[in-house]
């Protein structure tokens, strides 16, 4: 059977509620650092970590607001992709959330790319939206670093948060929403920053050995990763806007990976977007990873900033390394 082709719209948001708080001055009382100190190199003054809540939790938490503001039951959802790099269990957390919310006919997996996790996310939801197989996907951004932060590490510690966002993409007949987008990798930059697995050599009898251990603590090269960021992101959104057919006075909103406050400021100037136009809430939350980007769109849609029709440039960078661009217009058609 042929099957229709369709456009993809991203027609609501949601986002968890992270309630423990940790500031700027908690954490100048676990390492050697100052709120003035990071204030001025990230833009952070605090972060949200979570407590008893899993990943799970959070995400579900998002999910569920996102299937409701797109007016939608979770019976209706087709697919749910989860990005995220601290899933609650290796083989997955995504279809565990899909039984949470009932998300009786959705399939659900997740999908690791570490700050690039939500960008690349969306991107795929979308192909199987245009190709016709699905109507209606759940993508949601959820990640607790806090898990694997090493709290003796000035250098990481201050970063990090906690936290989940979520979108719903579904299919219309009236056009297609995803305007433009680009995806990247550089695994030879990967020693840069990792959360990577060490075991230990073991003995399983027989002369038959194994490696068996657990995962380590979150590293970074913070320098490399900020020139990495700097340099690629501009690159990375000037070729999603070439694919769209757009120039950048006609975007209406840059949201960025909230990573660093002069990383964010410093693409902005490169793009010449003007600071209007920059939605940042990286001072509240830090950098939460793959949930950045969905929960600095529902910040910004709660406080009526973006409205239908409005053209969004959000692009994800880090571990991987990863980095991409997409480019869409926000809400439903027609
Ligand atoms: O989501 C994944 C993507 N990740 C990123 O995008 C992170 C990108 N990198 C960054 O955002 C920045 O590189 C950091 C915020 C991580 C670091 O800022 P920086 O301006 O690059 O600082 P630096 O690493 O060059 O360190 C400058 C100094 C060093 O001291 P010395 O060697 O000059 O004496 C550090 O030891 O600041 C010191 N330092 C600190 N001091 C107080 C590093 N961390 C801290 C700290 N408090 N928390």
């Amino acid at each position: 059977m042929e099957q229709v082709k369709k456009g993809v719209t991203i027609i609501s948001s949601g986002s968890a509620k992270v309630t423990q708080v940790l500031d700027n001055h908690d954490l100048s009382k676990i390492v050697d650092t100052s709120d003035d100190w990071i204030k001025t190199r990230t833009g952070i003054r605090k972060r949200h970590i979570a407590d008893v809540h899993s990943l799970c939790d959070l995400a579900s938490q998002a999910a569920q607001k996102a299937i409701v503001n797109a007016s939608l039951t979770p019976a209706d959802i087709d697919m749910i992709i989860l990005a995220t790099s601290t899933p609650d269990d290796l083989f997955g957390s995504a279809s565990k959330i899909q039984g949470m919310i009932g998300a009786t006919k959705a399939v659900a997996f997740d999908l690791t790319a570490a700050c690039s996790g939500f960008v690349f996310a969306l991107i795929t939801a979308s192909q199987f939206i245009r190709n016709g197989v699905y109507e209606n996907i759940v993508v949601i951004g959820a990640d607790c670093l806090s898990r694997w932060v090493d709290w003796s590490d000035r250098t990481t510690c201050v970063l990090f948060g906690d936290g989940a966002g979520a979108v719903v993409c579904q299919a219309s007949e009236f056009g297609d929403r995803l305007l433009g987008f680009e995806m990247c990798s550089n695994g030879s930059l990967n020693s840069a920053l990792n959360l990577a697995y060490q075991g230990e050599i073991k003995n399983i009898g027989h002369h038959k050995q194994i490696t068996q251990g657990q995962f380590g603590k979150i590293t970074m090269n913070g320098r490399e990763v900020y020139r990495f960021a700097v340099n690629k992101v501009p690159e990375v959104i000037e070729k999603a806007l070439f694919r769209a057919d757009l120039t950048i006075e006609q975007i209406d909103w840059l949201i960025l990976h909230q990573a660093n406050q002069r990383i964010i400021e410093a693409v902005a100037e490169r793009l010449n977007i003007p600071s209007w136009k920059v939605i940042s809430n990286l001072s509240e939350y830090g950098n939460t990873s793959a949930a950045s980007i969905p929960l600095a769109l529902d910040e910004a849609l709660t406080h009526g900033k973006i409205r239908n029709g409005d053209r969004i440039v959000t692009s994800g960078f880090g571990a991987g390394l990863t980095w991409g661009a997409a480019i869409f217009q926000w809400g439903n058609l027609p």
